[in-house]
């Protein structure tokens, strides 16, 4: 078991989805540096975390003695993505992108002090990149014991897909809490989360489980009570706390099925995911959402391409950068009327002029859900910000890089437990 508070060293730090997963983990840590070559995420990590040194700079560029200096315990990483997605080229080793990840690689055997556990976070397609084949190779020169993981928010009752790769790896002689595999893994090991029901949140409500209270916070209540500073707007009035790890329920899908169809983007329904309710904004201002309301050229174009939820909902697409921006394969939209829309698709259908199909539209209210919103369903604690001098676009652009909190909270655990 990690009992010293253990020195962090967070790669590719953006918003901080690390940073907060590590605060929710259980196990003492502090992030000594944070590393992110973004201005406008680096404005948005000061905020929420400003005594950790945030280092403006290119990975590419940083030496062993630099890295040594740090003395880290723990490497966490979330590498770009795009050399290794289904959209993109599949570069893989070949992208410029990759530069930086295969840096670190490199310099890890060289290190005075190689960390005794690192957590890497990306996308599906990873795991067959020649990239994955590098980072394994170098792991086992460097004597880690390793396990791979294919999971989603889904699997844990999150109405959220987030399909991604992660990989523990933890230095011999220091060993796993279930047997590690061969093959990776597609749920958390049984064992392991069976083991133990705990709750790291600090929110005064936490002791009550809203999956069977339907227990509210009232974010007036949680200023007062709460341990940690919070400091939420008054018109959030939050169903609960997102970040509270009941919510990420011990139940652990064995999911080939779900990750076949996340693969292959089709829609789908888990059975008993919390309600998309849960995790919405409830403002009492009837113009809050106004400016969320998808425009009228969208709906006229795309209308058809949308993936609609509503607040019963039990499960949203993968929220992207470009969510906001681009209508199809973006993130879902929430249908705000309580009505039922296959009347007015099929009416839709035979119209052709767009002011007459934005007008029929218009009557299922159709918005984007907010930045507050993606957030929750990410797992972000009640007390994450962004500054107020960001547009709505940048911020999703930034949550669609980031991670689910819950689900990362969780693999730390999971790496930092003594058999
Ligand atoms: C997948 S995102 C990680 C997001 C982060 N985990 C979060 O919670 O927001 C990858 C991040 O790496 C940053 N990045 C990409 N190449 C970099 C480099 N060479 N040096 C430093 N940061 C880099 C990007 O700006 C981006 O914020």
């Amino acid at each position: 078991m990690a009992d010293e508070s253990l020195r962090v060293v967070e790669f590719y730090s953006g918003i901080g989805g690390m940073h907060f997963a590590l605060k929710g983990c259980g196990f003492a840590g502090e992030v000594n540096a944070a590393l992110e070559i973004n201005t406008t995420a680096n404005q948005v990590y000061q905020l929420n975390f400003a005594d950790t040194k945030l280092l403006q700079k290119n990975i590419e560029g940083i030496t062993v003695k630099e890295l040594d200096r740090l003395s880290a315990d723990v490497f966490l990483m979330s590498p770009p993505c795009q050399p290794f997605t289904r959209v993109g080229l599949q570069g893989a080793s070949s992208d410029p992108r990759s530069r930086s990840f295969l840096h670190i690689l490199e310099l890890l055997p060289q290190l005075s002090k190689v960390p005794d556990y690192i957590l890497m976070e990306n996308v599906k397609g990873f795991e067959t990149s020649d990239t994955r084949e590098y980072f394994l190779e170098t792991l086992n020169t460097c004597g880690y014991n390793y396990q791979e993981f294919l999971l989603s928010p889904v699997q844990f009752g999150i109405p959220n897909s987030r399909l991604r790769y992660y990989l523990l790896a933890k230095r011999r002689p220091l060993r796993f809490c279930f047997p590690t595999r061969n093959e990776i893994m597609e749920s958390f090991p049984d064992m392991y989360l069976h083991a133990e029901n705990r709750c790291h949140c600090q929110c005064s409500g936490c002791g009550n489980d809203p999956m069977t209270t339907g227990y509210e916070v009232d974010v007036d209540d949680h200023k007062q009570s709460s341990a940690t500073e919070c400091t939420v707007e008054m018109n959030q009035r939050l169903p609960h706390n997102p970040a509270c790890s009941k919510c990420f329920r011990t139940r652990n899908e064995r999911c080939s099925e779900v990750l076949a169809m996340e693969s292959s983007s089709q829609v789908y329904e888990l059975k008993n995911c919390r309600r998309i309710g849960d995790y919405l904004e409830n403002s009492n201002d009837d113009n809050y959402f106004e400016e969320f309301l998808l425009p009228e050229k969208v709906l006229c174009k795309f209308a058809l391409l949308l993936d609609i939820v509503n607040p019963q909902s039990e499960r949203s697409c993968c929220f992207t950068k470009a969510y906001g921006h681009y209508a199809e394969g973006t993130g879902s939209v929430l249908k705000m009327a309580n009505i039922d829309d296959s009347d007015i698709f099929r009416r839709y259908q035979d119209l052709t002029d767009d002011k007459q199909k934005a007008e029929l539209l218009s009557i299922l209210k159709l918005r984007y859900f907010t930045p507050r919103e993606v957030a929750n369903l990410h797992g972000f604690p009640f007390e994450f910000r962004f500054p107020s001098s960001l547009s709505i676009k940048q911020q999703y652009r930034l949550l669609g890089n980031s991670l689910n909190v819950l689900l990362v909270s969780e693999l730390l655990n999971c790496l930092f437990h003594a058999p």
